[in-house]
């Protein structure tokens, strides 16, 4: 039976050969990489333009946040979950490694940048990958054990929506001081916030981990990392130019893992 719900009428969606179809004949087409556009009419493909999917494809690769990818699969291995849901899952660096590390689960990633769908669906092809928004998920209600969430946005009520009622999420933020090195080289201040202190509503923390380490990168791998922020778009050329300067620097990568389970109802 599939998971996945139709984007208009909500009504389960079948698979038949290439495409998904509700009983109300809505249809969606499977793209020839693998992954279905489920964003629905009128709705555009936005997040991650392809110029910061490709930065973070050749980053991740490089294997500079592996340390934060063996943790995460580290800390999956007590959620003992059969369907895994990673929620804005990029270009599937992430998502690949659960597919690797928990072979019997069934895998599906969502993110709202058909680029990055396209790259995560091609990187694995064991994984159901599909456009679609984080705050409007083409699933059913109760279809997954675990949420898995690496920087993207959380819609704490969707997630509880589409986790099973015991279901777990597995949360990554960065820390206050991650790639304050950076930070530092491109503006002329930078103000460090703190972290916020809440549980997403809904959510009880189960667990949280820290992960902090130097990387040494060159002067493509600064600019890499640079595009893959949420910083790139909102910087000016000039500031950007700065990392011109830097044939090498040693960057600070922080983290924090928070795993969550839905809090039962007789909580609340
Ligand atoms: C910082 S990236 C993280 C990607 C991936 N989890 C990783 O760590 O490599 C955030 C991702 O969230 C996606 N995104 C942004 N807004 C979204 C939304 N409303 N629904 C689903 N995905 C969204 C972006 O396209 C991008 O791929
Ligand atoms: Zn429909």
């Amino acid at each position: 039976m599939s998971v996945y719900i139709c984007p208009v009428c909500k009504a389960p969606l079948l698979r038949y050969d290439n495409v998904m179809r509700c009983q109300n004949r809505h249809s969606y087409d499977i793209s020839a990489k693998g992954y279905v556009n489920l964003l629905g009419p009128g709705k555009a493909s936005r997040g991650d333009d392809s110029e910061m999917v490709a930065a973070r494809r050749r980053f991740l690769s490089a294997g500079h946040y592996s340390p934060l990818r063996e943790k995460l699969c580290e800390t999956l291995q007590s959620a003992e979950f059969e369907t895994l849901l990673d929620a804005g899952c990029g270009e599937g660096y992430y998502t690949k490694a659960v597919c690797d590390s928990f072979p019997k689960a069934s895998v599906y990633g969502l993110d709202i940048s058909k680029k990055a769908a396209e790259k995560a669906s091609s990187l694995c092809k064991t994984a159901h990958v599909c456009v679609a928004s984080a705050y409007d998920m083409p699933y059913a209600d109760g279809s997954f054990d675990c949420v898995l969430n690496v920087f993207s946005p959380l819609t704490a009520e969707e997630y509880r929506r589409v986790l099973k009622e015991n279901g777990a999420l597995v949360m990554a933020v960065p820390e206050p001081d991650h790639l304050i090195e950076l930070k530092r080289a491109v503006y002329d201040s930078v103000f460090i916030k703190e972290m916020k202190d809440s549980d997403p509503e809904g959510f009880e923390k189960t667990g949280e981990y820290g992960i902090k380490y130097e990387m040494t990168l060159d002067n493509a791998g600064l600019k890499d990392l640079f595009t893959m922020t949420p910083y790139y778009h909102k910087t000016s050329y000039h500031d950007k130019s700065r990392l011109d300067g830097y044939d090498v620097m040693t960057v600070t990568a922080s983290f924090r893992i928070f795993t969550y389970s839905v809090k039962r109802r007789n909580n609340v």
